[in-house]
């Protein structure tokens, strides 16, 4: 074990050109990114706790209130309750004042299940299959993980979708200010990948004629048709099931083909085979919209991006981050002319690239 030696006081001219490594050499570094590692596992269980005991939607109804009213009302015990309200405080994720606790407008937006950017059903699903971070160590040895979403895509992706649908349309809507697409009142979309088809809906609330072909899995789709009608854009949707590596797609034939948060479980060969079959399938001057996590070139400055790539990793067969440069380069080969990323809201980001006339 390396000693611990006693150590001077850092002073300004502690730098690294002429003393070598603060931290290393002179102090030691705090151990908090370790602690919070270890405290992100009890954060993520408090907010699916309070989350499946219904705590934000209730303290929405009763307002301000103190742990006994707040507990006779949930049935549960009050002192463990208390507990948890405290850490949910302690998270940033509800307000307290004395013994009074209240929404703050995070848990108002995000937590409720009605609230206005509401991720209260995305919690539960988005880290993936629990068991399978339990097992990351064996997944980065075998090279796979033990039990894939793949083996049964639709159980999974139908609880994602619907929890990342607020979200993503949400993301859609705001993507009109970037790309206009509700100039062109009779676009036609091809959206593979669709889930609930937040994208589809967007375009086709805004276009008046507009129709799109809505593809996912056969399962998947029924969320598709019940989203779908409930926006009132059902009857201008083709739904076509199926998988999006070897599905019937015309040539030709649309304004606008989406690929939203569908390459990064391809593999390199999967996402870039996807870009080439969106190229064939738009008209020239058509554009394609591919909307995922992306990392840099030195896969560090997009901390979301990169865990994102690791969720993806720790139960996917084949998933990955997908850097700029890469999907740059595989628009860029299909064929594709003037790319350009957009983020129409905060941490969602859009290529967008346009198929040249000749
Ligand atoms: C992360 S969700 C994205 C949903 C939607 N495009 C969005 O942006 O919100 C990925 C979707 O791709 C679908 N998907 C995955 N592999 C597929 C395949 N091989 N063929 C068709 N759909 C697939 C999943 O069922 C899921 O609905």
């Amino acid at each position: 074990m390396a000693s611990d030696t006693p150590y001077p006081e850092l002073k300004k001219t502690h730098t690294m050109a002429h003393k070598g490594r603060p931290w290393t050499d002179y102090k030691p570094p705090p151990a908090a990114p370790v602690w919070s590692v270890i405290e992100g596992l009890g954060s993520y269980y408090i907010l699916l706790a309070a989350l499946e005991l219904n705590v934000f939607d209730t303290l929405e109804s009763t307002g301000p209130v103190g742990v006994d009213i707040l507990a006779r009302k949930l049935d549960v015990s009050e002192p463990h309750l208390q507990s948890l309200l405290d850490s949910l405080v302690a998270l940033g994720l509800l307000d307290q004042f004395v013994n009074i606790y209240e929404l703050n407008d995070t848990a108002e937006r995000y937590l409720t299940s009605d609230g206005a950017a509401s991720m209260s059903d995305l919690v539960p699903v988005a880290p993936g299959p629990h068991n399978n971070w339990l097992s990351l160590a064996e997944t980065i040895k075998n090279g796979k993980p033990g039990d894939p979403i793949d083996n049964d895509p639709a159980s999974f992706y139908i609880p994602l979708v619907e929890g990342t649908f607020t979200t993503m349309l949400r993301t859609a809507i705001r993507s009109d200010l970037k790309i206009r697409y509700s100039a062109s009142p009779d676009l036609k979309v091809l959206d593979l990948g669709a889930g609930g088809a937040p994208w589809s809906i967007a375009f086709l609330s805004a276009c008046p004629e507009a129709t799109s072909v809505v593809n996912d899995f056969a399962e998947v789709l029924e969320v598709a048709k019940r989203k779908t009608v409930e926006h009132e854009v059902f009857d201008r949707c083709e739904f076509r099931p199926g998988n999006f590596q070897d599905i019937e797609i015309e040539s030709n034939s649309y304004d606008l083909v989406v690929l939203g948060h569908v390459c990064r479980t391809e593999g390199e060969e999967g996402a870039a085979n996807l870009i080439d079959r969106a190229f064939l399938a738009l008209k020239p001057g058509g554009r394609i919209l591919v909307a995922d996590y992306f990392i840099d070139l030195e896969r560090k400055f997009n901390p979301h991006g990169v865990l994102m790539g690791m969720t993806m990793m720790a139960s996917t067969i084949n998933g990955f981050q997908i850097s700029n440069e890469q999907v740059s380069l595989w628009l860029r080969e299909s064929g594709f002319e003037s790319l350009r990323l957009v983020e129409p809201i905060g941490f969602q980001f859009v290529y967008v690239a346009v198929k040249p006339f000749n």
